[in-house]
């Protein structure tokens, strides 16, 4: 069996997820990885058995030439490294948040395009098989038909930091039921309650230091509006609340019918209720399935496990999107599309008012709204 050789670019805590993924399919084979801080290169090396370590992307990229390269940095560097793989006819897979604005991210979409590469995102949760049998209960019309999608964000972050680190996560299962969005409106507000202003706009690690970079972030709390093309609405909160919570992060996906919960980051729990109203009294009943739940031994996963047999999923989806020339189930053009939904979310409240996608101009809502206002 001829098998893919794949790179990894950043060999951080993603950097060890990825290579695990790699190292446990049978059709790939973990050749190269490339880290400016020579400490955790090594580390990462001796863990997974790989001898081939740069300092330098672009000469790995130059030598070893991969057929795949992950890309785990943080969201500055998403962008350099995909137009360097691209350009060399390299598929890409891309951690998320996809980049740091719009220019960039449209960047790497038609760069993967003109070289004809794939391009995917992490959002690992497009893995999880419980997202397909959702949709089919919603195809086979056990809640109905979908009308309004209610999210929640983890929890554990301001809002604005949240956006970039869950939101993007949350957008994309949002999307997955909703579809392509037509407008947004949103609003954000500070701890004490007043509405933020371009004075609060702030770089994320200025926000908490020990958040990754995300660029610069605005909003403690916030709410936001969605409305998708075939008419579903999406209400997503970022209640900033200080500790996360996973049971509580998730979706409630509302029918004329009935109602679908599914919740949880890496894993899921889902449940369903029948019926067109529920109460606080009303009960949820428990939906299971042994695919992401249960291992070969019959026992329950813990979430370490749930998260190498979704990368593993994640990584097999691109292999077989390249081998049947389509587009990964999380591509490059979604992560994008997620971005805008967040970027949106931001220029929404800075016009109080709708704004329709796609949004313009590309250039980063905030930064713009700092230049506007003479550079605060
Ligand atoms: N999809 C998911 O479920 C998920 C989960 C966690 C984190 N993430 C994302 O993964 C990304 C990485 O997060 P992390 O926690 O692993 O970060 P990290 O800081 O632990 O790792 C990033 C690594 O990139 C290296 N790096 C920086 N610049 C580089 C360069 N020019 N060339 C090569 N290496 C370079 C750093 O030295 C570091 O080792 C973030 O964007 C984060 O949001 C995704």
């Amino acid at each position: 069996m001829s098998k893919y050789r794949i790179a990894i670019i950043g060999l951080g805590g993603m950097g060890g997820s990825h290579a695990a993924a790699v190292k446990s399919e049978e059709n790939c084979e973990l050749v190269a990885g490339a880290d400016i801080d020579p400490g955790r290169a090594a580390s990462w090396a001796e863990r997974f058995g790989v001898n081939a370590i740069y300092d330098d992307y672009e000469k790995m990229l130059e030598k070893q030439r991969p057929d795949i390269v992950i890309i785990p940095t943080q969201a500055p560097m998403h962008h350099a490294p995909t137009i360097a793989a691209a350009k060399r006819g390299i598929h890409v897979f891309c951690e998320k948040p996809t980049a740091l604005n719009l220019i960039e991210a449209d960047g790497m979409v038609e760069t993967c395009d003109k070289h004809d590469v794939k391009f995917a995102i992490n959002h690992i949760k497009r893995a999880s098989p419980y997202n397909r049998h959702a949709l089919s209960l919603i195809e086979n019309g056990e809640i109905g038909d979908v009308v309004l999608l209610q999210a929640t964000d983890k929890g554990g972050r301001k809002a604005g930091n949240s956006l970039m680190e869950m939101g993007t996560h949350l957008y994309d299962w949002v999307r997955l039921f909703g579809g392509d969005v037509e407008w947004t409106h949103a609003h954000l507000v500070q701890t004490d309650g007043r509405e933020s202003t371009v004075d609060d706009i702030k770089h994320t690690q200025e926000v908490h230091p020990r958040d990754r970079d995300a660029g610069i972030v605005l909003g403690e709390r916030g709410h936001a509006s969605f409305r998708f093309k075939n008419g579903i609405h999406a209400d997503v909160q970022y209640l900033g609340q200080s500790q996360t919570n996973d049971n509580g992060y998730g979706i409630d996906i509302i029918g004329t019918e009935g109602r679908i919960a599914v919740r949880e980051s890496v894993g899921t729990t889902m449940f369903i209720h029948r019926g067109q109203h529920k109460t606080p009294g009303d009960a949820w009943e428990p939906v299971r399935l042994p695919a992401e739940d249960i291992d070969e031994a019959g026992n329950y996963r813990n979430q370490g496990s749930i998260r190498l047999l979704l990368q593993r999923l994640m990584l097999r989806d691109l292999i077989e999107a390249i081998e049947e020339d389509r587009d990964p189930f999380a591509s490059g053009r979604d992560g994008r599309d997620c971005l805008e939904m967040i970027h949106a979310t931001w220029e929404s409240h800075r016009q109080k008012a709708r704004v329709y996608m796609p949004l313009t101009p590309r250039e980063h809502p905030l930064e713009r709204w700092r230049r506007e206002e003479g550079n605060r």
